[in-house]
């Protein structure tokens, strides 16, 4: 008997849990439809052919749950979507309206998770719950997941508009599980936020070689540094593998580019396995990003996520479940800040008038002071 055929029936409804198989993918597209319409930012996933095609290969590995008459009523998968072939995506968590809070995605999650580490040589899991609702964030946690940064207005509010589900853009949250250990990953520590990192991983015993940073380390001149644009959902990700001395303008050209082109968001990426990592840091930080946490294992090494968003950040409508994510959000709150604060500052026109915190107006939602 196979560890799936084990599972026993969702209490008396006919629902049961299975492996995706090629015919349950038109009813994937249709779940898809029912909650998304069309604007889901990957749009593979209104093709039959696609999510069928992405699961014999084994990109996309689906769990789902059949209703009575054979329809998918819940789905959740696996996805290889990360730098590190090592780490596997827990995405595309849908449950059909009629079935809601009854447990399928926490059923479905516990499932994945065994499968994760069982059949797919998975060395760490990650998933990135939106903010606009606790429930798969409690469902992480349930599973045993730590959350370890926020991406701030990742999503366009036009992802939630056939469930009205919110008025702006969506933070996410990075959570991570551990399946492999790995304690002997050097983790290079920006000073900035040395404090807040070691903390982070100490609570969720997840092991590291800290590495704390030497001041007088010589750069290189050029940075080496990838750059991708992702119109679905309004950004731009820097990824930088090695900081040089150009970081900053390189960054700031790619940030004139985003905004000429309409982007929401600018997030970078920081390699912590190399040294350079708190030179990167010194530098986003004076072109006023701001920290959103650690990608634990994204790129094999930890990568620091530092963002920028365009115009004034969602911060209202971020609903958080776990404690310490809430304190989390304080510390990448405080540093949006402290990062808007630092730009008031050196304008020279704001040198003398009062000090105060950046508030959102009710007429256009600018930035004042
Ligand atoms: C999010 C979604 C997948 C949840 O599916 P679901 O089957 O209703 O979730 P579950 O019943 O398994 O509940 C998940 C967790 O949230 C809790 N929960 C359920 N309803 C809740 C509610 N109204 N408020 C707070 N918590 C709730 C459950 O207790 C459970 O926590 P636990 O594992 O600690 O017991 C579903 O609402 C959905 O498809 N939403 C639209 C798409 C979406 O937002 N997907 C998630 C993208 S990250």
């Amino acid at each position: 008997m196979s560890f799936l055929s084990s599972i026993p029936p969702i209490v008396d409804h006919g629902l049961a849990i299975d492996r995706f198989r090629d015919e349950d993918a038109s009813s994937l597209v249709d779940l898809f439809r029912t909650i998304y319409g069309d604007a889901y930012p990957c749009p593979d996933v209104y093709d039959p052919d696609y999510l069928a095609g992405a699961n014999r290969q084994g990109t996309i590995c689906s769990y789902v749950c059949r209703d009575q008459t054979g329809r998918v009523a819940a789905h959740l998968a696996l996805v290889r979507s990360a730098p590190f072939a090592g780490a596997m995506e827990v995405a595309q968590g849908l449950v059909h309206p009629t079935y809601r809070g009854a447990g399928l995605l926490s059923r479905l999650m516990d499932l994945v998770i065994e499968e994760a580490g069982r059949s797919h040589d998975c060395e760490t899991l990650f998933a990135t719950p939106v903010c606009n609702h606790v429930m798969s964030q409690r469902s992480l946690a349930s599973a045993g997941f730590t959350d370890a940064a926020f991406e701030i207005d990742y999503t366009p509010a036009r992802l939630f508009a056939k469930e009205g589900a919110s008025r702006g853009r969506v933070a996410t949250l990075f959570a991570f599980r551990t399946l492999k250990p790995s304690p002997d990953l050097d983790m290079h520590l920006p000073r900035a936020y040395a404090p807040v990192i070691t903390d982070l991983f100490r609570q969720a015993g997840t092991p590291r070689r800290f590495v704390h940073p030497h001041t007088d380390l010589p750069l290189p001149t050029t940075s080496v540094a990838e750059v991708a644009d992702v119109p679905t959902l309004d950004l731009t990700k820097i990824t930088v593998a090695r900081a040089g001395r150009d970081l900053a303008d390189r960054v700031l050209a790619v940030e004139r580019q985003a905004r000429s082109s309409d982007r929401a968001v600018v997030q970078v990426l920081v390699d912590m396995g190399t040294p350079t990592v708190d030179a990167a840091v010194e530098m986003l930080r004076a072109a006023g990003y701001w920290f959103g946490g650690v990608l634990p294992r994204y790129l094999n090494a930890d990568a620091l996520l530092m963002q920028k968003t365009l115009s004034t950040p969602n911060f209202e409508e971020v609903k958080v479940y776990a404690p310490a994510a809430r304190t989390l959000l304080q510390v990448v709150q405080g540093d949006w800040f402290r990062a808007n604060v630092s730009v008031l500052i050196t304008a020279p026109r704001d040198r003398t008038r009062a000090m105060a915190p950046p508030h959102r107006t009710a007429d256009n939602g600018q930035l004042h002071a």
